[in-house]
């Protein structure tokens, strides 16, 4: 059994001696919220815009959260220091253990999980080529801004996505773009990257934001906008984002080639400076 350190309640062990109760309402109903934080080198990746984003999931849900910005930073630290390499940080709150019943419980603490995993960089060969995606229709809930553990749609909709050879599926609402199962979403139309506004039917990434960040500081022409499902069909460019998969060129879509197939020049272009980003944070932590 592996002897991976994980934080949970208040002590680290070994992963396999981590044991929640089965009437925690993270299992019973899928009542709590999490986070993704990529650490490249030890150093944490946008950790305040995380905290921020964590803050807005915790108070829509009425969780409480546990620990100070401080505390948190502490047991990443932790974790990392027994970790090697690039690695993303886990982090899942739920309301904690209580008898079922639908309700918030009156009496009861969050129960808290976080652990680390190496970060795999993406294979050259989809970097060379992109992936595939098809659409689908988006079958969520109406708060999608909140960074739910109910995951339920999003893993049936990848998993269509794997049924149909593809490795994302590109979510469509009202005949609008939302977001991918897993990630979110930006074409590129006659040198503009567009990328659908922050609302509640998307989860606002936090490599989304940063990628338009890097547009505006690279000068490069990029509009939050609404994307319908035409523009989609019809763009030079696909790219989806999340911490996990960086910045990736999507070059097939619905089983059709994205213009010529191949991973555009605005996407190598954003890809570079995402790596740049990367490396600075690097550099930080090593000095
Ligand atoms: N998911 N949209 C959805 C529905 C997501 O699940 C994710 C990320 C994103 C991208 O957000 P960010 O750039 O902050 O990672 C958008 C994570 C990686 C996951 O569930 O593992």
């Amino acid at each position: 059994m592996s002897d991976k350190q994980i934080f949970l309640n208040g002590e680290y062990m070994p992963i396999a001696e981590a044991r929640v109760s089965v009437l925690d309402r993270g299992f019973i109903f899928g009542d709590g919220v999490y986070e993704v934080i990529p650490a490249y080198g030890h150093k944490t990746f946008r950790l305040g815009e995380h905290f921020r984003r964590l803050n807005n999931s915790l108070s829509a849900v009425q969780i409480e959260n546990p620990y100070t910005e401080k505390q948190w930073a502490e047991i990443f630290t932790t974790l990392l220091t027994s970790a090697q390499g690039d690695q993303s940080i886990y982090l899942h709150i739920t309301r904690g253990v209580a008898p079922r019943d639908h309700g918030f419980p009156a009496q009861t603490s969050p129960t808290v999980f976080v652990m680390c995993s190496p970060m795999t960089a993406t294979a050259a060969t989809l970097l060379e080529h992109g992936i595939a995606a098809i659409t689908l229709d988006d079958i969520r809930w109406q708060y999608c801004r909140i960074k739910s553990i109910a995951l339920l749609p999003n893993i049936l909709l990848r998993q269509e996505a794997i049924d149909n050879d593809a490795m994302e599926a590109i979510l469509i609402r009202d005949g609008f773009v939302t977001e991918g199962s897993a990630s979110n979403m930006f074409i590129v139309k006659g040198g503009v990257i567009k990328t659908p506004p922050h609302s509640d039917q998307l989860l606002p990434g936090i490599t989304r934001d940063l990628i338009v960040e890097l547009a505006h500081q690279h000068k490069m022409a990029c509009e939050e906008t609404s994307i319908t499902e035409q523009e989609l069909l019809g763009a030079d460019e696909i790219w989806l984002s999340s911490s996990t998969k960086e910045v990736l060129p999507i070059t097939r879509l619905n089983g059709k080639p994205v213009a010529n197939g191949k991973p555009g020049p605005v996407w190598k272009a954003m890809y570079q400076h995402y790596q740049v980003y990367k490396q600075q944070l690097r550099d930080q932590a090593n000095s």
